[in-house]
């Protein structure tokens, strides 16, 4: 369905060159003066300067053409050049009709099924998840669902840090704990066994106790170096214990995500690219592009428009190990071998930002990607807590992912509580929902390259900017309907009548911006935007609600036109909220 701001500049353009004017200057924009008027046109401006003609002449001579349209309520030329526009609202409440009709309420599929890989969580195995991972997980999620939303393919990878140092660290911890294991006995050549030396509950221990010790311990640290080399060379002993090392943590780390409601189509890592690192770095130096540097091998990625001077990206290191750049290069290969997408994503903290334009430089120079792939790196900013620090524990540790969920859920819950309306079962399946929307929204509200606070209070606040809030709405507009049918009335094939009140306008005019919205969103792969958008859209309606008695409105066909456009706006703001990855509850 067009968007409503294009279905105005076409008939704009028309006006344009009706007068003679190029109708490229008939774009029409939002007015950010909405006591004014609702939309407006600017072009006059610039096309007054290109003619040598007074903007309001030119403004004037094409709101004449538009006297009379059945689009408008009122096209009006203001100093120095505006056009000011409002919209008739039988023609507002026409396009609400065809909205309600449409699939997705007129947002297209302008994917067309193009394949995109999104690279989000990144968790590191055997590493507990900490908050640090919350944020990757939270937006990549949900730019998988509103890619998805758009008929795009997303095809959403965890690429789990599964191949680094932490390895070693724990094959050595767990040779000094337990010396007696057959992994440690050289001479030993029978099977391994099935069953893990351990349970994640101790692994969870093992790592930070190894980590602990690396830093004071050199010895043990070479130790745990000499490991994971011996690992990352099919050493079979130290294969079999990253066996168990994946095993039991990827079964922790299924259950973690799934409470966070985010979901991976691929749960590949940093080790499944090892296979094409070998051919990769033949390949970088039979075509010369590669080249060595003080032992290392390096690629040079710097381009004469660079602002600054970018260093090289490191394929090898000195000591033959490979890096996190040629694991991401290798995935790279793999993932053209068998996807071709036509678009990468990354979604990793901002500070990697030298590595993603380094890696994608390496990727389009060598033409493992092709030039016009789309290569994106969404790097996120640091969660506060309130002390401007990256977030804590009280005590001063790395906050669990699980404990703050918990932390969440147990204020939610005592809100909820608080009023005591439903069961104690009740409230607790509640309060993880809202819970969940507190957490993801607090998060996905403010543009991802900026650092927020972490404020418990306000995001599980039922009123404000927060996800409870927005849940709140669509809650009582569950409500509205529900007692609506309860009086046996329906209004399925009742149409959305003309607006009879500013408010009643405001929340159509509000509505009308969905499609726009969704689409801008995507691309500027900015989930912000949907955030701002549900809130605007949860304010016009509540105002709406306060200033109309919905269900006493004494006229059946008003009164099942108002059920209709808050059906409407109940759509619009689940659809909304599925795609940032969470839902409303049925009451609260
Ligand atoms: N495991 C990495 C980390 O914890 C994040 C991975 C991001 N994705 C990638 N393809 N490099 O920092």
């Amino acid at each position: 369905m067009k968007k409503i701001l294009d279905l105005i500049a076409q008939r704009m353009r028309l006006a344009f060159s009706s007068c003679g004017y190029d109708e490229a200057y008939a774009k029409i924009v939002l007015s950010n003066r909405p006591d004014l008027c609702e939309y407006q046109c600017n072009g006059a401006m610039a096309a007054a300067k290109a003619c040598r003609k007074k903007p309001i002449d030119i403004a004037a001579a094409v709101v004449k053409q538009l006297q009379g349209d059945d689009m408008f309520a009122e096209v009006t030329a203001v100093m120095p050049g505006f056009i000011n526009i409002r919209l008739n609202t039988g023609y507002l409440a026409e396009y609400m009709n065809r909205m309600q009709a449409e699939e997705k309420l007129g947002v297209e599929e302008i994917g067309d099924g193009r394949v995109v890989v999104v690279d989000y969580g990144g968790a590191n195995v055997a590493k507990p998840l900490h908050v640090g991972h919350l944020r990757s997980a939270v937006i990549g999620e949900s730019i998988r669902r509103m890619g998805n939303f758009l008929g795009y393919r997303m095809i959403g990878d965890v690429h789990l840090g599964d191949w680094g140092l932490q390895m070693g660290l724990i094959i050595e911890e767990l040779r000094d704990r337990r010396p007696d294991l057959v992994y440690f006995d050289e001479s030993y050549t029978g099977e391994y066994p099935q069953e893990a030396p351990f349970t994640i509950g101790e692994l969870e221990e093992i790592y930070p106790a190894a980590s602990a010790k690396s830093k004071v311990d050199e010895a043990f640290k070479e130790r745990a170096q000499t490991a994971t080399f011996r690992l990352q060379n099919g050493y079979a002993p130290f294969t079999a214990i990253w066996k168990h090392i994946m095993r039991v943590s990827l079964a922790d780390l299924k259950k973690n995500y799934g409470n966070l409601d985010v979901h991976f189509d691929l749960w590949k890592g940093e080790s499944d690219a090892q296979p094409y690192i070998p051919g990769l770095i033949q390949d970088l130096e039979d075509r010369g592009l590669a080249y060595e540097s003080q032992g290392a091998l390096v690629v040079d990625i710097a381009e004469p428009t660079d602002s600054k001077e970018l260093p090289p990206c490191i394929v090898r290191k000195s000591d033959g190990a490979a890096l996190y750049a040629t694991s991401d290069l290798g995935t790279i290969i793999e993932r053209e071998r068998d996807l071709k997408p036509s678009a990468y994503i990354y979604v990793a903290d901002k500070r990697q930002e030298l590595h993603f334009t380094q890696v994608f430089r390496v990727a389009k120079k060598a033409g493992y990607v092709a030039a016009d792939t789309s290569m994106k790196h969404v790097g996120f900013g640091t969660m506060n807590g309130k002390d401007g620090k990256p977030f804590k524990t009280r005590d001063g540790g790395v906050m669990r992912l699980e404990r703050l969920i918990a932390d969440i859920n147990e204020a939610v819950y005592s809100r909820i509580m608080e009023n005591r309306t439903v069961s104690e079962d009740e409230a607790k399946e509640t309060a993880k929902i809202v819970g969940l929307a507190a957490l993801k929204y607090g998060d996905l509200s403010n543009q991802a390259a900026k650092d927020y606070i972490f404020d418990l209070d306000r995001f599980i606040s039922f009123e404000g900017n927060t996800g409870p809030y927005i849940l709140y709405t669509i809650v009582r507009i569950k409500s509205i309907l529900g007692k609506y049918e309860g009086t046996g009335a329906d209004s399925q094939a009742a149409t959305i009548l003309p607006a009879t009140g500013a408010g009643e306008k405001e929340l159509m005019l509000s509505l009308a911006k969905y499609n726009d919205v969704m689409e801008t969103a995507f691309a500027e792969l900015a989930p912000h935007k949907v955030c701002q958008y549900i809130y605007e859209l949860s304010n016009a309606f509540n105002s709406f609600y306060h200033d109309n008695k919905i269900l006493a409105e004494e006229d059946p066909a008003r009164k099942a036109s108002w059920i209709r456009l808050i059906t409407l706006v109940k759509d619009v703001l689940e659809a909304g909220i599925d795609v940032l990855g969470f839902s409303a509850p049925d009451r609260m």
